[in-house]
């Protein structure tokens, strides 16, 4: 049987993680390199998000999670706000259909109550439409910070120890992951972030305590199935020991 030529460079010796994290990060830059306004970078990462989350799909990537805005990016100029949501809506509605066809499951963490009503509404739509969709789970951070989220998270832990619906002794790390946004999916095993920088930016701190992490140095608009690629070979090059020992996890393999 003959490998088809798109699938060539996908070695069976490849370790596939479950679960990717997208820093989608250098929109501004690649845009400014070319003389132009920041949205048209925004606009040219819809088109890296569109060629990543396919890529995703056939290396058989089951989630993918991608930092789309944080809570600190609302104080961004207002103008560019309100072109990354509008953004944000017409990209929703131009591609759910696509993502659909091709049995995506679209979820979204952060606090999406702060999001424009449209926005709010285009993305219900989105989630409901494509729920029991069996493929890939695409889950967009939007409005997203990790500490926000820890924090909304032990509001409500504390409310239902208040109420006498949890108690103290119960109050195990599972219970917190389960008060997380992120509740339904598992952990992180990679977290990319693009454009150079070398930091999280508040982006699943909890939930990436054990991910690899990868750094590449190309901006999203430009980034696509040769770099995911890249990001994964450098992930099958790792061990994780998860704190044992390198002894440890040959014998365990
Ligand atoms: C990432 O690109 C997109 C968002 C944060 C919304 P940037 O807009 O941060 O691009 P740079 O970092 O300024 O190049
Ligand atoms: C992180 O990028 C957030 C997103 C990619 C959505 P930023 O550009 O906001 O991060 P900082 O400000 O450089 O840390
Ligand atoms: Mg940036």
């Amino acid at each position: 049987m003959t490998t088809p030529s798109h699938l060539a460079d996908l070695s069976p010796e490849l370790r596939i993680p479950e679960h990717v994290a997208i820093i989608m990060d250098g929109n501004g830059r690649w845009a400014k390199q070319r003389g132009l306004p920041r949205t048209d970078g925004h606009i040219q990462g819809q088109e890296a998000l569109r060629e990543t989350l396919r890529a995703a799909v056939e290396f058989g990537i089951h989630f993918l999670t991608v930092y789309a805005f944080s809570s600190e990016n609302w104080s961004r100029p207002q103008e560019e706000v309100e072109a990354l949501m509008s953004l944000l809506v017409s990209a929703i509605h131009s591609e759910t259909p696509e993502l659909h066809k091709q049995d995506i499951r679209i979820r979204a963490i952060g606090d999406i109550a702060r999001l424009p009503e449209n926005a709010q509404q285009a993305l219900r739509e989105s989630i409901e439409k494509t729920r029991d969709n069996k493929g890939l789970t695409l889950i967009i951070a939007l409005s997203y910070s990790s500490r926000d989220e820890l924090l909304r998270a032990t509001h409500r832990i504390a409310s239902e120890v208040a109420s006498g619906k949890l108690s103290l002794d119960e109050l195990k790390e599972e219970v917190i992951s389960r008060h997380l946004d992120t509740a339904d999916f598992p952990d992180p095993d990679l977290l990319i972030r693009t454009g150079g920088e070398e930091r999280i930016s508040n982006f699943l701190l909890w939930q990436a305590a054990y991910a690899e992490l990868f750094f590449s140095p190309i901006y999203w608009p430009d980034f696509g199935r040769e770099a995911l690629l890249d990001a994964i070979k450098a992930y099958t090059a790792r061990e994780r020991r998860f704190g044992k020992t390198s002894e440890q996890i040959q014998l365990e393999d």
